[in-house]
């Protein structure tokens, strides 16, 4: 490991946690700063082995004091949630961009080396082609999408005019352990209820490219340390695209379900996107990424945590 002392924003959630406690495998000093608004302790394996902050990114004066003696900042903390940006856009812009801001403002005058941001697929908006390269035009139809498309551009102006080394991680769909909500979670929540049917919000035809949080971790890590990432953004998603249809058929054989009637409500939230692809060229050219986990094995680690976790289905 080319870092050995790291802060984790938003540390406690989905994926922060599993970041974080491959870190700390790793032998790296751990700090995290979660403000527990959508995370949980519980999520993570180490937090006897780390320092956890129970603070909010949005209040400066609170940024200033986590960023002494850190060389890598993963900035994952967000309102991860495109339909609450909608119905609450000052939140999404207070933790995404205030948030976001302070934390590389504050990078300015300290010894951090480099931040890894986790941005999303939701900066480009209703794709003009598929698959999506890192050359496609960001036109954001959601307040998250354009919050995330603001934290990226600081970054960069930031790395541009101060010097800090920023690279930005653009997440498509993640899948595994963990997941507090989306598709998959909220699919494996009904039928814990009630699992003679399943009702679908949409179409079904929306097309989503699930990646597993096991690789994003790498690939988070990984770019941590290769300097071929800096200033560089990256399309976080396999290439492979599935409709939502398909997926729950998935989850249904996965899980052993052959009388599930599937039903669609015909509409969705504001702010959803149709088509999401990604063009996994430029990360394995840079980074070597080759191949991701197989969704089948996504899937299955992520219902074997959910029967554990949350309930029998
Ligand atoms: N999960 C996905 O499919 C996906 C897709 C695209 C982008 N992303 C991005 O990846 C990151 C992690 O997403 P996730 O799915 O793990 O979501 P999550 O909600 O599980 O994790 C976000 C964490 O940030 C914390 N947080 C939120 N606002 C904060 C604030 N103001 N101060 C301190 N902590 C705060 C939450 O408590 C939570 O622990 C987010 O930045 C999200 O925008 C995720």
């Amino acid at each position: 490991m080319k870092y050995s002392h790291v802060l984790v924003t938003g540390g406690a959630g989905f994926i922060g946690s599993h970041l974080v406690d491959a870190l700390v495998k790793n032998g790296v000093t751990v700090r995290v700063i979660d403000d527990l608004s959508s995370g949980f302790k519980k999520n993570l394996d180490s937090l006897d082995k780390i320092e956890f902050i129970e603070e909010d990114i949005s209040k400066l004066e609170v940024v200033q004091n986590v960023v002494s003696d850190i060389d890598i900042i993963f900035h994952i903390a967000a309102n991860a949630n495109v339909p609450l940006s909608v119905e609450n856009p000052t939140l999404d812009y207070m933790s995404n961009v205030k948030g976001t801001f302070n934390l590389l403002k504050t990078c300015v005058d300290s010894e951090v080396k480099k931040v890894v941001f986790a941005s999303s697929a939701a900066i480009f908006g209703e794709p003009k082609y598929l698959p999506i390269d890192e050359a496609h035009s960001t036109n954001p139809i959601s307040p998250y999408g354009a919050s995330k498309l603001a934290g990226e551009l600081y970054g960069f102006a930031f790395q541009e005019t101060y010097g800090i080394k920023f690279t930005s991680l653009r997440i498509f769909n993640a899948i595994g352990p963990r997941q507090p909500r989306y598709v998959i979670y909220d699919f494996l929540n009904k039928l814990k209820n009630d699992n003679s049917k399943l009702e679908i919000l949409g179409t079904g035809k929306n097309i989503r490219d699930f990646i597993y949080v096991g690789d994003l971790v790498k690939i988070f890590m990984d770019c941590a340390e290769k300097a071929i990432s800096d200033g560089k953004a990256y399309n976080l998603g396999t290439g492979v695209g599935i409709s939502i249809t398909e997926l729950a058929t998935k989850i249904l054989k996965e899980l052993n379900l052959k009388n599930t009637k599937l039903t669609y409500t015909g509409f969705s939230w504001k702010g959803d996107i149709l088509k999401l692809i990604s063009n996994p060229n430029k990360l394995n050219k840079d980074l070597n990424i080759k191949s991701f986990t197989p969704l089948s094995d996504a899937l299955s680690d992520e219902i074997e945590w959910f029967q554990q976790k949350i309930g029998k289905i």
